[in-house]
């Protein structure tokens, strides 16, 4: 709170301390009372508006029915007290998304692009206002997958978005990589109206009968963030969606995602997925702190592909609470296709290295099924050998390669709160000393706590 209201205050000094001093732009985006779809509105007020201003949408619905790129922006504060609506009719947003010139994401087209510096976009205080609908759930329904809407890309240096709301995105939310920018109170509704954590099968065996591709990783509903960016934080979420509820993914760095909670069937608070194709990827300082996971199939997930390269560095999940998960702790360096056959050799002998990986406080319960609605494949896309029942922690590593991961008070429960739960660990893929300051028994069987050795300072360590 505090913090940004020293941001905006920021901004508007920066404007009156700029070459206009005192001149700050005022506009106000026209609505369309006819129904009109109102992204001319929208551009002209962003065109006039570029620079030192404040932009404001009425309490209205607008209707955002064109993807558009507000580009150029310096020292924009925008406040969204009405709604951006996009199209309710499939065809025309896939026609739209089909043909815009929207910069992509990796993954998808965006439908608003936004790129500047100092820009801020603020929601309405009222729950009601200061949303984007996206009218997913007849996606939904009907399972399709093709030229699914990106919502927003906010490639932004110095911003902030504060108390928006994302209604029924049709796919995936915002996709976050730029700099020093703060997100906070943001909320994400992307369950679908009759999807249960164990029924969501049915959506994929729909969506499979389009035949496009799927990755196995690539879930409905939506995820929440895409964080590739440096130096973000993300303090405030509430979300319900599938997917993961944030994913750090390559280039990352810095990155603080803390007081969030995430419901129906997450996949959890990601690192990931790295290394694809033996991809060189590196995700650097992060830190998740303050998470309720309900029902996810993950608390905590860090996920590279076999043979890939790079690093992740420095990444910790503190204070997390668990509510019907299906695993507690989650690393896998070893992911592949499992819809694809088996799990390709390992040729050049790589992986995407870990270190000082650190998981503090964590408590609650683990559901009663080790997986979701999501699985497409046999095995499982989550699946992973000796994987039977929900466990408190897997680790999946590639021997040798992930170094400095601790482990102290966990808490896990099972379903019925007993303490007996049970852990996935391969001993031999520790590296040498590992298990002194590992936090926990590495072993294919009972969660043991361990006491974590104090190591000295680097070069200064006294092993025998
Ligand atoms: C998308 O655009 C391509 C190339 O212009 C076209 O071949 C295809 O039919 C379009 N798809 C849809 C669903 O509009
Ligand atoms: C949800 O409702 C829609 C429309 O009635 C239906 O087509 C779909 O199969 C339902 N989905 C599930 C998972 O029950
Ligand atoms: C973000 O903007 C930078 C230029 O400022 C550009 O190089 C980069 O490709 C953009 N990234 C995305 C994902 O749009
Ligand atoms: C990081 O971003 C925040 C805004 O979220 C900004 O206040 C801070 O100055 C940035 N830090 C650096 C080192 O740029
Ligand atoms: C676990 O959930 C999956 C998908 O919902 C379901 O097919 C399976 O029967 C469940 N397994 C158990 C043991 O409940
Ligand atoms: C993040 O990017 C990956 C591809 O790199 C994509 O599969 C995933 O859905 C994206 N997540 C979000 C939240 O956009
Ligand atoms: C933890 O996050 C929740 C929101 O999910 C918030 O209400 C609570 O105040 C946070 N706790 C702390 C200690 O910051
Ligand atoms: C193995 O390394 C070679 C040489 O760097 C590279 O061309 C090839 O793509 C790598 N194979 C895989 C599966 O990563
Ligand atoms: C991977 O990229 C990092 C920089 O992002 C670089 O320092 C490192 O040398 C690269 N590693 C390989 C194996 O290419
Ligand atoms: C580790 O990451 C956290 C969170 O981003 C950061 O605060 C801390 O400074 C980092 N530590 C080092 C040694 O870089
Ligand atoms: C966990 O899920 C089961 C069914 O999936 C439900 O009966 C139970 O109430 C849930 N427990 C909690 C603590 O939410
Ligand atoms: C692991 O931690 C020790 C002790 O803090 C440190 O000396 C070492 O450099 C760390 N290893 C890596 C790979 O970061």
């Amino acid at each position: 709170m505090i913090f940004n209201t020293y941001f905006a205050a920021l901004v508007l000094l920066a404007v009156s301390t700029s070459a206009n001093p005192g001149k700050v732009k005022k506009c106000t985006v026209k609505h369309n009372r006819n129904g009109a779809d109102d992204s001319d509105n929208i551009l002209r007020a962003f065109t006039k508006c570029q620079k030192n201003s404040i932009i404001t949408f009425s309490r209205v619905d607008y209707n955002a029915h064109t993807p558009i790129t507000l580009a150029g922006l310096e020292n924009v504060v925008v406040h969204l007290e009405g709604n951006l609506n996009l199209p309710k009719d499939i065809a025309t947003v896939q026609r739209a998304i089909n043909t815009t010139t929207n910069q992509p994401s990796t993954y998808a087209t965006p439908w608003f692009y936004i790129h500047g510096t100092d820009v801020s976009i603020i929601g309405s205080k009222d729950f009601k206002w200061g949303r984007f609908n996206g009218y997913g759930q007849q996606w939904w329904d009907i399972g399709n997958r093709i030229l699914r809407p990106q919502l927003a890309t906010f490639n932004v240096t110095n911003g902030l978005l504060k108390d928006l709301k994302i209604i029924k995105p049709v796919a995936w939310g915002w996709n976050l990589p730029g700099r020093n920018i703060w997100v906070e109170n943001h909320f994400v509704d992307a369950a679908p109206n009759n999807g249960t954590r164990d029924n969501t099968v049915d959506c994929l065996m729909v969506w499979r009968s389009f035949s496009v591709m799927i990755y196995p990783n690539t879930k409905f509903p939506p995820p929440g963030f895409n964080l590739s960016g440096h130096n973000i934080t993300v303090d405030g979420y509430y979300g319900h969606n599938g997917d993961d509820c944030i994913s750090v993914i390559n280039g990352a760095k810095d990155i603080v995602a803390k007081n969030g909670y995430c419901g129906f069937s997450s996949h959890g608070l990601s690192i990931g997925s790295l290394g694809r194709n033996g991809a060189n990827h590196t995700v650097q300082n992060v830190l998740f702190k303050n998470w309720t996971m309900d029902g996810a199939v993950y608390g905590a997930r860090f996920k590279s592909w076999t043979g890939g390269q790079g690093f992740a560095d420095n990444i910790t999940w503190e204070d997390i609470t668990l509510i019907n998960v299906s695993t507690g702790i989650f690393i896998t360096q070893n992911y592949y296709d499992q819809d694809k056959g088996p799990r390709p050799p390992n040729v050049n002998k790589t992986s995407t290295k870990i270190s000082n990986m650190r998981y503090r406080n964590f408590k609650g319960t683990l559901g009663t099924n080790w997986t979701d609605g999501t699985c497409i494949s046999t095995p499982c896309w989550n699946y992973v050998p000796g994987l039977d029942e929900p466990k408190s922690v897997i680790l999946d590593l590639y021997a040798g390669t992930a170094a400095n991961i601790s482990l102290s008070k966990i808490d896990i429960r099972t379903h019925a709160y007993s303490r007996n739960t049970s852990v996935l660990c391969d001993p031999t893929t520790l590296v040498v000393g590992e298990q002194d300051t590992l936090g926990f028994q590495c072993t294919n069987g009972p969660f043991v706590a361990m006491p974590i050795k104090q190591t000295d300072k680097p070069g200064h360590r006294h092993r025998h």
